[in-house]
């Protein structure tokens, strides 16, 4: 769900950094082949993550639910040469269809894929990451949150995709809801970050670690 007039949307996106055409590749295939592309991040979203990865200079970033890659490309072209880019999916067929995408850009070595539970991979890794990307299983958002936050460093960001759940937030309904109601109030009132939600497309969260 959008919460902008959709005339005032296409607007805004078209004086906003573009997505190169690998990214509206993987967007054309998206919307072609599979009956879940309301999933991709999207053009105004890109650039909101692409501009944030700049601003806090990210060299390392963690992506949390890949789909087809959209946002890990999206990401990982602003990556310097030597960057790195994790990102984390569940179902072991989008490894296929995200890698003939990566594999086709300069930017794809900075990309490691792992497939596999979000939860059980993030203990294994090593931070510090720069940016980490939340974006998938609703009901785990705060499980990420609070996993996720050892290895952010100090003034990187944590930003969450769908936090207004087509503002079903406001009257939670659903375990979705609910979850994502809770995730929204807990970061609110967390004295290590500062944090915005934006009301970009269905509601993004972004909040930077200010102290651990
Ligand atoms: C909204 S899509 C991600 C969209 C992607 N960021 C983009 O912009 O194209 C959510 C993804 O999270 C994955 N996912 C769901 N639950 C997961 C879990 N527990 N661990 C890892 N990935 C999961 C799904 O398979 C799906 O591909």
């Amino acid at each position: 769900m959008n919460f902008v007039d959709e005339k005032v949307e296409l607007y805004a996106t078209a004086h906003s950094q573009q997505p190169s055409s690998l990214v509206k590749e993987i967007n054309d295939w998206t919307v072609a082949n599979s009956d879940a592309s309301r999933m991709l991040s999207g053009a105004l979203q890109g650039a909101v993550l692409q501009l944030l990865a700049r601003m806090v200079k990210a060299s390392r970033i963690l992506e949390i639910g890949m789909f087809t890659g959209y946002s890990a490309l999206t990401m990982a072209e602003v990556l310097p040469d030597d960057g790195q880019l994790i990102t984390i999916d569940i179902d072991e067929e989008r490894e296929a269809i995200a890698n003939s995408f990566f594999s086709k850009s300069p930017h794809g070595s900075k990309i490691t894929i792992r497939i596999d539970n979000a939860l059980d991979v993030i203990c294994d890794l090593d931070g510090p990451f720069d940016l980490v990307y939340i974006d998938a299983d609703k009901s785990n958002y705060l499980n990420y949150y609070e996993a996720v936050m050892p290895l952010v460093c100090e003034g990187g960001v944590i930003v969450a995709d769908n936090v207004l759940w087509s503002s079903s937030v406001l009257d939670p309904q659903t375990e979705d809801a609910r979850s994502l109601h809770e995730f929204n109030a807990r970061v609110s009132a967390d004295e290590r970050v500062m944090n915005v939600l934006l009301t970009i497309r269905d509601g993004l969260m972004v909040a930077q670690k200010i102290h651990s």
